[in-house]
């Protein structure tokens, strides 16, 4: 019982919390892109991001800076 529970708290844990760019990417030169002042509306200037990345609108408004982006991601 104590391991389902435990399984069940890791399996919702998967899917609340954010995750980290820095498992599939190289690390993102935050400075660089602040110097660009990049945001989500701006990505897809330089990157296929939306090609690769469906966002959840609620948590991603179009004008949400690369610096915030910290607050929850591992950039
Ligand atoms: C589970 C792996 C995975 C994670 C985690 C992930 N990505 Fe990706 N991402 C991909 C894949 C696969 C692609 C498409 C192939 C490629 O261009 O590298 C992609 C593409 C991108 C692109 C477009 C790349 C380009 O050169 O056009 C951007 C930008 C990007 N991801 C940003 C992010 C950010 C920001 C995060 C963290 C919030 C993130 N990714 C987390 C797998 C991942
Ligand atoms: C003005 C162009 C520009 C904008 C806008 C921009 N980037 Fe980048 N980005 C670059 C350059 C240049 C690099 C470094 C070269 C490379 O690795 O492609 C880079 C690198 C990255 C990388 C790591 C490289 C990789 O492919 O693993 C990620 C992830 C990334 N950017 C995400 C983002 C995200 C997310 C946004 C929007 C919030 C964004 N970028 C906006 C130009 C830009
Ligand atoms: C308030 C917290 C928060 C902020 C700020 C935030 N994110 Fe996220 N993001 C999340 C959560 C939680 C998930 C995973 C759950 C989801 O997609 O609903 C996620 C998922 C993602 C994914 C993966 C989508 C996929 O499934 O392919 C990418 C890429 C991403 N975010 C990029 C960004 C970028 C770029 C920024 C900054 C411009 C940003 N996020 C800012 C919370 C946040």
């Amino acid at each position: 019982m104590k391991y389902l529970a435990m399984i069940a708290t890791l399996v919702f844990a998967s899917s609340a919390f954010a995750v980290d760019c820095v498992d599939c990417h190289e690390k993102i030169n935050v400075e660089e892109h602040a110097e660009m002042e990049a945001n989500i509306e701006t990505c897809n200037d330089c990157h296929s991001f939306a090609d690769a990345h469906e966002l959840d609108a609620d948590l991603h408004t179009p004008d949400l800076t690369i610096t915030e982006c910290a607050d929850c991601h591992e950039l």
